[in-house]
């Protein structure tokens, strides 16, 4: 990566929680499928049969490698948030949430009236709160992040789901952090849906996937009306398809579909828990030092209460967030990610609303990896930065070139 000092830094990413890089064996199995790219479902030609072939394997990957149940559907989306908005179309009641989510699991939510439950001091405060809500008014669901964007603590997904199931509601996980981080057993968690994004799973061909529960998705109004959604239509009328074609109208993203469960397959043939194991002692490295350095806090919802997976946001007290996640990379090449992290709700009651910087880890993150993000932020603390920064936190100037492909007048255009 090109430094705003001069020369070029290999590239530290601990920016996975926002998008991650393709894994190897996903980027050969495009490389695979292109040659062959065709129509899915709607040709004769070799070719077509093909991808028609690979996208349905696709479906039977993603089931597998998530336990699901044999009669639950996996429906192709683009992302999480794709995903979560096409359940709140399907849900035949009420639904109930914690305020600690991100917006793709709150905003879907929110916009037919919700109920927010908001996370108490401790965990177990927080599910006897939940459970107190679904007691007092039924809910049809219970939408529960399985891991926090912001925080990297992991939910009790078992005990959420016999809670929800108690009150007669399903339970749905925004599992966008969670699965690149942990495997997930559906079956044996009592999950009813998982929705969770290629982009995040080292598959970054624009898929992602709603896996669940197929009766209120068959009964649902199709998420997009076209063809391949349908069984007959006249000039007057349609009859629509059942799930899984219900749902998808249009050409469907076949390279997506088959990169997600290459990255499924790839992840699932790791030696059980290895990847957990390794995160843990990384994740320990990072917390441990920045514990060590004066001037930085780290942000949890239920302090050195729940497990977490390799993320960590922290606030350095002396300069803002924005300046920070330049400085890192314009002076030492390392990517992370500053902001509200999409979670504004989490943001307000964790850090005052205001902005916080975070580190999370990936599949290739290393020791030195962490070791160089914290080298960096100690001499952030001590030295000060050596470059100069304007008003919005940006390196003043930038030298550093973009590649001609990339080199249309840059719109700074952040997600909050
Ligand atoms: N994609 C968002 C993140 O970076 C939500 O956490």
């Amino acid at each position: 990566m090109p430094l705003v000092t001069g020369g070029t830094a290999s590239y530290v990413n601990v920016d996975h929680a926002a998008s991650t890089p393709a894994l190897q064996a996903v980027a050969d199995r495009v490389a695979e499928v292109l040659p062959l790219y065709a129509s899915v479902h709607r040709g004769a030609g070799y070719a077509s049969v093909v991808c028609t072939a690979a996208y349905e394997a696709a479906r039977v990957a993603v089931a597998t490698f998530v336990g699901a149940r044999a009669d639950d559907v996996v429906q192709v989306v683009r992302n999480t948030t794709d995903a979560l908005n096409l359940l709140a179309t399907a849900v035949p009641g009420e639904v109930v949430h914690l305020d600690a989510e991100h917006h793709a699991n709150l905003l879907p939510w929110q916009a037919r009236g919700a109920r927010a439950v908001a996370a108490r001091p401790t965990l177990a405060a927080t599910l006897g709160a939940l459970e107190a809500e679904l007691a007092r008014r039924p809910a049809a669901l219970l939408a529960v992040t399985g891991a926090s964007n912001v925080t990297g603590e992991l939910l009790p997904l078992d005990v959420l789901a016999a809670l929800a199931h108690r009150h007669g509601a399903r339970i749905a996980v925004d599992g966008a952090q969670l699965v690149p981080h942990r495997r997930v057993d559906l079956a044996a968690l009592g999950v009813d849906y998982l929705a969770f994004s290629g982009h995040k799973l080292y598959a970054p061909y624009g898929a992602g996937v709603l896996v669940g529960r197929r009766d209120w998705l068959d009964a649902a109004p199709p998420y997009l009306a076209g063809g391949g959604a349908v069984r007959r239509v006249t000039v007057g009328r349609t009859t629509w398809a059942a799930t899984p074609a219900r749902h998808e109208a249009g050409t469907p993203n076949v390279v997506g579909a088959v990169a997600l469960a290459a990255a499924c397959e790839a992840l699932a043939a790791l030696p059980a828990g290895a990847l957990a194991r390794r995160e843990e002692a990384l994740r320990d490295r990072l917390v441990d030092g920045l514990a060590g350095i004066d001037g930085i806090r780290t942000l949890a919802i239920w302090p050195g209460e729940a497990e977490a997976i390799g993320l960590v946001t922290f606030v350095v007290d002396e300069y803002p967030a924005e300046l920070v996640a330049q400085y890192l990379s314009a002076e030492r090449g390392i990517g992370v990610r500053d902001g509200r992290f999409c979670a504004h709700p989490l943001l307000d009651r964790l850090h005052g609303g205001a902005t916080a910087v975070r580190a999370s880890l990936g599949i290739g993150s290393t020791a030195t990896d962490v070791d160089r993000l914290l080298a960096a932020l100690r001499a952030l603390v001590t030295e000060g930065p050596t470059w100069s920064y304007d008003d919005e936190g940006l390196p003043s100037p930038d030298p550093r070139a973009l590649p001609a492909w990339a080199s249309a007048d840059v719109v700074r255009r952040r997600c909050g």
